[in-house]
């Protein structure tokens, strides 16, 4: 009579565990789902235009700086490392009054040390007609003196859910005074 040594079974023993817990967790290979359950209808793409009020002036400024250049000598020449919090007017002109169509809410930082380059990080919330309460996220690197920015749309809720996209942002008028700045944004948004 052949007689199994310990050493045999062991491996045999550790093999039927494993798919024993295997098809434990994962009980289906494969089922089905149904077809679109959040009832999206064709994706389609809309350019948004409005203005971008950022304003550091006056008795109610919507732009603060919450983190002041660090003074090492590296960094104080171009203010790496400062970082402002924003809740901005978006309009559909220029003018500062003109018809309010959302805010921008969120924050911008100076992150290169060579020239103004910053990582901006927002959300734009409209309030204006159907499109009151959504957002388009935009998340990007804005460096400030080229004429043409672009930025990524990286999400969206509610109207915009599963937006992607960019911005395209461009200064219309800047004072170096105060640090108050106007900024066309062309918005390209995929959504439902
Ligand atoms: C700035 O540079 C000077 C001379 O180049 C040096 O003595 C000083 O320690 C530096 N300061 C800092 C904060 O690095
Ligand atoms: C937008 O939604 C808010 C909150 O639901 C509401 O208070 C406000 O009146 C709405 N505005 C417009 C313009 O529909």
């Amino acid at each position: 009579m052949t007689k199994f040594s310990p050493c045999f079974l062991l491996p045999l023993l550790f093999i039927f565990t494993q798919t024993s817990l295997i098809t434990r967790s994962n009980p289906t290979f494969v089922q089905s789902v149904k077809l679109n359950p959040l009832k999206l209808k064709t994706e389609k793409l809309s350019h948004f235009r409005f203005f971008w009020h950022d304003k550091y002036s006056g008795p109610n400024p919507t732009a603060v700086n919450i983190i002041p250049p660090p003074i090492t000598n590296k960094t104080n020449s171009n203010g790496f490392g400062t970082v402002s919090m924003i809740d901005d007017a978006l309009t559909d002109k220029p003018e500062p009054g003109s018809k309010l169509l959302g805010r921008a809410q969120g924050f911008y930082g100076i992150a290169s040390q060579e020239e103004i380059g910053l990582l901006m990080a927002m959300n734009f919330v409209f309030s204006t007609g159907k499109y009151n309460g959504s957002t388009i996220t935009i998340m990007g690197r804005n460096s400030v003196f080229n004429k043409v920015r672009e930025m990524p749309v990286i999400g969206g809720s509610g109207l915009f859910r599963f937006a992607r996209g960019y911005v395209q942002a461009s200064t219309h008028s800047f004072d170096i005074k105060t640090g108050d700045a106007v900024v066309e944004y062309n918005c390209y948004v995929l959504h439902y």
